[in-house]
């Protein structure tokens, strides 16, 4: 009976932790693609880049955006990092098992692990930055990003889309919404697709001549 017991409470505990884990999720997959939109207005000249940096300050977006990023990244990667492989034993009885199964889903939920460490470092770093020279201009970020930033946004860029998009193939899958042949194929170009506007912006961002802007 106790045993019943607390394996009711534990699988009620486990579905709570795999629904914050699905929010979590879905909410900072929106937030970057909506955040690559955003950065990409640099592409249509520093003036719309920093108008539309200035509405998201005056009308507070960033103060309730940024924190709620900020919980959501915390959140998202202690709940999903429960279930990695963190001692030696269990990472090679993993590999293992992967490499003998040969599965796509088994190696996307280790490619989750790496690219999401990876998002947990590189965001941190990429925040802070950005905080620390509040409020945003498009000719401090170019500074920045020409200085030397533009290695670690790249890298940034590759694995939060990576990990986003993995992230959503699995949902997809776990929940059973839509069968995968049909899917991948789309999420492969939406990923190329935002990997390709993050890039021309970086790239516009490590051109642009800042003492014109200043
Ligand atoms: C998980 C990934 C990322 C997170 C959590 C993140 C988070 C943030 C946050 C919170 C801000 C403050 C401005 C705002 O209110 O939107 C910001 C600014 C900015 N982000 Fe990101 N970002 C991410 C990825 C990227 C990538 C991949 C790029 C480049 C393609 C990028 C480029 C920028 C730029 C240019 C700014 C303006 C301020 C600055 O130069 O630092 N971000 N980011």
């Amino acid at each position: 009976m106790q045993l019943q017991e607390a394996l009711v409470k534990s699988s009620r505990w486990e579905a709570w932790v795999e629904l914050i884990e699905l929010f979590t999720g879905l909410f900072l997959l929106a937030f970057l693609q909506f955040h690559l939109l955003a950065v990409s207005t640099i592409i249509l000249g520093p003036a719309t880049f920093n108008r539309d940096a200035a509405f998201l300050d005056e009308y507070y977006l960033s103060y309730i955006g940024i924190p709620l990023v900020i919980l959501a990244i915390l959140v998202h990667g202690l709940v999903a990092l429960r279930k990695a492989p963190w001692r030696f034993r269990e990472l090679t009885v993993f590999l293992q098992h992967s490499r003998r199964l040969a599965h796509l889903d088994t190696w996307a939920w280790f490619v989750q692990i790496l690219t999401g460490m990876a998002v947990l470092v590189l965001a941190a770093i990429h925040i802070w930055n950005t905080l620390s020279t509040w409020p945003i201009a498009a000719a401090k970020s170019a500074l920045r990003i020409q200085a030397s930033g533009f290695s670690n946004l790249l890298l940034l860029l590759l694995v939060a889309e990576i990990h986003a998009m993995v992230g959503l193939y699995r949902i997809l899958v776990k929940w059973s919404w839509i069968h995968r042949q049909k899917f991948t194929k789309w999420l492969v170009y939406a990923t190329v697709g935002f990997v390709a506007l993050g890039l021309v912006s970086l790239l516009v961002f490590y051109f642009i001549d800042v003492k014109g802007l200043a």
